[in-house]
């Protein structure tokens, strides 16, 4: 059996938590690799719509192990706060089914204070983050000054972390961006009672997995963001802080690469993004509403609306050749019934010129003029289909044209939210 990674092949929301869920039936561990609570997955099954913010996607289903790489960022208070609601809907979500890394850095109350302070000093040139801290943690971390999640669990290494780093930030908080100093006492006492909590799911997860591959497990590494919110290959500076692409399952769990076997990129049958970036394909008339009201298209974690736009199959050949991609899980297309026309971008303009290969600057990037072709649409509802051929031709054409655009075969198309509208066109776990 396959060790599969999952990652969103555009700006994230594409529909994650909802394959990660269904196929984790088919994988005895889902492993979470980068992030942290920026990310927002849902999960809908019959009338119940779960969101999970920290915990994989795979841990609906008891009897599968779910785990939290070191390259996560955790906020614990997020953390508990979603294990109570699960177990209180049914789930269990215990030291037996999950597994956190000791490595993983841990999200403090002064770098969510970073993070909004710098949104609204920054006016204009703002990110657009979720505020959740996410930016000033993996700085931290960077900067050798971050608190792990060994150190929240011992009472005595926290209180050493916190006097080593907090005085620092603390003048960086009131004295560069004009805040409130955060009290040591106040964050000390909340903080290592938490890590009290939390103790019991602590694991050195490199080994965990490692062991669990030698002993013919196999694994489903699940992203967070999108291959174009990476901290690298995304539209920098409008990105996450995290390596999102498929490199980060390695280094956010400490399994080699060469245990990798395919990955999965899932991508929306048109685009969206949340917050600030360029985004060529964006539409700014009437049927960007449509869309937006058609796919539900607010943010699962800020709530915000989402920016939504055509499918752009140039961006997601560059996905797809950073991340060799090579399946798509293709969601929402049931949400493209009603247009007259369906446009795919195929390529890019920049001053005239087509563009070789996918921007390097978000400059040049908010400067392209997109190449499209148009499609026919199809007016039908499509979300009762069990099968490939009883969509209406002009659905079955677009797929085949968007496949070969991106130059990626389709894996499965979704057509709901709920677990059984969808279609497979492939068995990748036989
Ligand atoms: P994630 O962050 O990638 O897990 O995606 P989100 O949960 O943030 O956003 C995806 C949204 O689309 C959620 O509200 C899902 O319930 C919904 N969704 C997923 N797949 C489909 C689909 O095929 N059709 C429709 N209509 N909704 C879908
Ligand atoms: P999931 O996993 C969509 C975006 C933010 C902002 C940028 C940086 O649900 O797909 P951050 O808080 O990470 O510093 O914000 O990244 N962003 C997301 N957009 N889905 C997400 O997660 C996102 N996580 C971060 O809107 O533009
Ligand atoms: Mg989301």
């Amino acid at each position: 059996m396959p060790n599969v990674v999952v990652i969103g092949a555009q700006w994230g929301d594409e529909g994650k938590g909802r394959i990660v869920d269904l196929i984790s039936e088919k994988v005895d561990i889902v492993a979470r690799y980068q992030g942290g609570n920026n990310a927002g997955h849902t999960i809908v099954i019959g009338d119940e719509k779960i969101i999970l913010h920290h915990l994989p996607s795979g841990i609906l289903r008891k009897d599968k192990l779910s785990v939290i790489g070191n390259g996560v960022v955790i906020d614990p208070k997020v953390l508990l706060q979603e294990i109570h609601e699960l177990v209180s809907a049914g789930y269990p979500a215990n030291e037996t089914n999950l597994k956190i890394s000791d490595r993983a850095h841990v999200i403090m109350p002064y770098h969510r204070a970073i993070d909004l302070a710098r949104e609204s000093m920054n006016g204009d040139g703002k990110i657009g983050t979720t505020g959740r801290g996410i930016g000033p943690v993996y700085e931290d971390k960077a900067a050798r000054r971050g608190i792990k999640f060994a150190d929240l669990i011992d009472a005595e290494s926290l209180a050493a972390r916190l006097k080593a780093v907090l005085e620092e930030r603390n003048l960086y908080i009131t004295n560069v961006l004009g805040g409130e100093p955060i009290n040591f006492d106040e964050i000390y006492e909340e903080y290592s009672q938490y890590g009290k909590e939390l103790k019991k799911f602590s694991c050195d997860v490199s080994t965990l997995l490692n062991d669990s591959i030698a002993n013919g497990k196999n694994i489903l590494f699940e992203g967070a963001q999108g291959a174009l919110l990476d901290i690298d290959f995304g539209t920098y500076p409008y990105v996450t802080s995290s390596s999102s692409g498929s490199g980060g399952a390695s280094t956010g769990t400490g399994v080699s690469p060469t245990t990798i076997d395919t990955v999965l990129g899932i991508a929306k049958a048109y685009t969206t993004r949340v917050g600030e970036g360029p985004f060529p394909t964006e539409i700014f008339d009437e049927l960007g509403e449509k869309l937006r009201e058609a796919g539900g298209e607010f943010g699962a974690t800020t709530g915000r609306p989402r920016r939504c736009g055509w499918f752009d199959a140039f961006a997601m050949r560059y996905a797809a050749q950073i991340n060799g991609i090579s399946w798509i899980a293709l969601t929402k297309l049931d949400v493209l019934s009603g247009f007259e026309v369906i446009k795919l971008c195929i390529g890019y303009k920049h001053k005239g010129n087509e563009l070789l290969s996918f921007p390097s600057t978000y400059q040049v990037l908010e400067g392209v003029e997109p190449i499209y072709i148009e499609m026919e649409g199809w007016q039908e509802d499509i979300s009762q289909a069990k099968d490939i051929s009883e969509l209406p031709v002009q659905a079955r054409n677009y797929l085949q044209k968007l496949e070969e655009v991106s130059g990626v075969p389709i894996y499965t198309v979704s057509l709901g939210p709920s677990r059984e509208k969808i279609i497979f066109l492939y068995d990748l776990f036989s």
